[in-house]
């Protein structure tokens, strides 16, 4: 059977990933958190190296015997920054102002290292949108992030300001030259912000409309889909129908908001109104069309299936 690392094996997308892959392929889990002690719980059937993305000799024990590795490890927000809010359980409210910007970096270049010296054939990142630099809290400089057409694709340009973004570039330009220099295949999954279940069913019977712009965007990616996209464009790498090295946005195919997408620009963002004009119905700002091209992914699920019964659908 195919063997895949996933790393950050024990945190909140791996749970539906591990879902997702368990009984296609043999799957060896690698985290610094061990099972039982992360910020969900759930029952964990696989083998887990417990490790450092920031050592890479516990990188060489998790990937060794691998043919793929979906890299999930990471911090995922800006350390520098004030935290989020609520502050994600297992985030460590000590983290030092540079935690981001190490483990994101350097502990991708010691896993890429440890894969080319095991002779992994594909890796799979999980990035992030924030390579754009569009979410507002993340913007010390107050100011918005320039849009130049909608919906965004894989062409528009970057604009970061914080290291959460930035480390994510990197992560993405480390594969790239790995992929270049020794021939293993990489790719980034860029997914909006990852939406659990529950979380989204609470939104849903909660719901009201946005009353101001949200600067991510108003997307979203649903984790079932997402961990859907990470095992296919893994299984193109793996089968050679993809190019070297690539990304792709992943996100789901409507917004966070009931209201058509034109008209909710056309409110909160006046100055965009002339971007907007093609628009159709909710769809989302930010395109998902590559990854459609390049392995077949579309979204399959959608918020608005949590509505309460007879509440207005999209
Ligand atoms: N959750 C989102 O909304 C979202 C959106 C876009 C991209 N992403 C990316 O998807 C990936 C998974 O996100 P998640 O929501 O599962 O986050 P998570 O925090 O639940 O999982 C990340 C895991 O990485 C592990 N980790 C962190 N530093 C490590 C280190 N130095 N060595 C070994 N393990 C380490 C953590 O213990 C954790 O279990 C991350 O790369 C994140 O940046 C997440």
């Amino acid at each position: 059977m195919t063997r895949v690392t996933i790393t950050g094996g024990t945190g909140n997308v791996a749970q539906y990933l591990i879902e997702e892959m368990k009984g296609k392929y043999d799957l060896v889990l690698f985290d610094r958190v061990p099972p039982g002690q992360n910020r969900f719980q759930y029952d964990i059937n696989h083998p887990v190296v417990v490790g450092e993305l920031l050592n890479v000799e516990d990188c060489e024990r998790a990937v060794r015997g691998s043919d793929a590795i979906i890299h999930l490890g990471a911090i995922p927000y800006p350390t520098e920054l004030p935290r989020p809010n609520p502050l994600p359980p297992n985030a460590g409210p000590n983290l030092p102002y540079d935690e981001t910007m190490k483990v994101n970096t350097m502990g991708t270049y010691y896993l890429f290292e440890a894969a080319r010296r095991q002779k992994v054939k594909v890796v799979v990142t999980s990035v992030s949108n924030c390579v754009l630099g569009h979410f507002e809290a993340w913007r010390p400089s107050g100011t918005f992030f320039p849009i130049d057409y909608l919906p965004l694709d894989e062409n528009h340009r970057k604009d970061v300001e914080d290291t959460y973004g930035l480390s994510k570039q990197f992560q993405e330009e480390i594969g790239h030259m790995y992929a270049r220099a020794y021939g293993l295949k990489a790719y980034g999954i860029r997914p909006s912000g990852v939406q659990r279940p529950e979380r989204m069913k609470e939104y849903a019977e909660n719901y009201k409309d946005p009353d101001r712009w949200m600067s991510a965007l108003n997307g979203y990616a649903d984790i079932r889909d997402l961990v859907r996209a990470f095992r296919m464009c893994m299984e193109a790498g793996l089968r050679g129908d993809l190019p070297p090295y690539d990304d792709y946005y992943i996100n789901n195919a409507d917004t966070w908001s009931l209201e058509d997408s034109k008209a909710m620009v056309e409110r909160m963002r006046p100055d965009l109104a002339h971007l907007a004009k093609d628009l159709v119905g909710r769809q989302s700002l930010i395109s998902a069309k590559k990854a459609e091209k390049a392995f077949g992914w579309t979204a399959e699920h959608s918020w608005t299936e949590f509505l309460p019964v007879g509440a207005k659908r999209g």
